[in-house]
């Protein structure tokens, strides 16, 4: 089973960079597109927009639409839980009563869990008993198969960067790691947030953060010929050896770069 990752493509309509932003998120998709074997799924782990505005998601939306492997989503501090929702509902995954986005989907050799960790009182992740509670459930509704979890905000201390805390409080964060651990089921925890490339653990199970799509706001110093291109992960699960992550730098192969060069210029001109 081949995940193609993406996340933080901050689409937002009305700052300097917003042609580029669509242009990164555009180019990744394609990118994706032209993968060989191609993905089962595209997973975005949030950030999806910048301002949680229903133009923004119809923009992200048109994005997506060219994506040949199916989409899902999850929420970003930076998204709007009732916007995102009106936009992706046709998808068919996200329960139409909750307020949270928290679902599992079973349609593949790995089960696929996304977890919600919006928190309402800031930009980090919040993760209440309700959905400690919630997320065992989702666990144990099936016995066999190997799970992946997503989330936005990584569920393990980040130690570069301004803030190694990605949650509210590091009781939140230990209660979410505790439920993580609660099958020997979930071999992998992919997440974004913090907008450059860090890997870390949750007891034994492995955890990665991607870098942003948005090239304007990825972290992390990359050399000047890198700074257009934009980055995401490819995970290939083996029911042997796991999953076995890779980078894609975006716009390095012939093709890809031409049309970034062209894409660019149109934005220029
Ligand atoms: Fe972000």
């Amino acid at each position: 089973m081949i995940v193609a990752q993406i996340s933080d493509t901050h689409i937002a309509l009305d700052t300097p960079d917003a042609d580029r932003r669509i242009s990164d998120f555009a180019l990744t998709v394609a990118d994706i597109n032209a993968l060989d074997p191609a993905p089962d799924v595209i997973v975005h782990t949030g950030d999806i927009v910048h301002n949680g505005r229903q133009d923004e998601y119809a923009q992200a939306v048109a994005i997506l639409a060219k994506a040949r492997a199916p989409v899902y989503v999850l929420p970003g501090n930076k998204d709007n839980r009732a916007h995102l929702r009106a936009a992706f509902s046709a998808c068919g995954y996200l329960a139409p009563n909750s307020d949270l986005i928290d679902y599992a989907i079973d349609d593949y050799p790995v089960r696929l869990i996304a977890l919600d960790t919006l928190s309402s009182g800031s930009n980090k992740g919040d993760f209440c008993p309700e959905q400690v509670r919630h997320l065992i459930d989702l666990i144990d509704a099936e016995t066999i198969k190997p799970i992946a979890v997503f989330t936005h905000h990584p569920p393990f201390e980040v130690r570069v960067g301004p803030d190694p805390l990605n949650f509210d409080t590091p009781e939140i964060m230990a209660e979410l790691r505790r439920a993580l651990q609660h099958s020997d089921r979930i071999v992998a925890i992919f997440s974004g947030h913090v907008h450059r490339a860090a890997a870390g653990h949750v007891g034994s199970i492995p955890a990665t953060v991607m870098p942003c799509i948005a090239t304007t706001l990825r972290k992390g110093e990359y050399p000047a010929h890198m700074k257009i291109h934009p980055i995401y992960h490819v995970h290939r699960y083996d029911p042997v050896w796991g999953f076995a992550t890779e980078t894609r730098i975006v716009g390095t192969g012939p093709r890809l770069a031409r049309d970034a060069k062209s894409a660019r210029a149109s934005m220029i001109a």
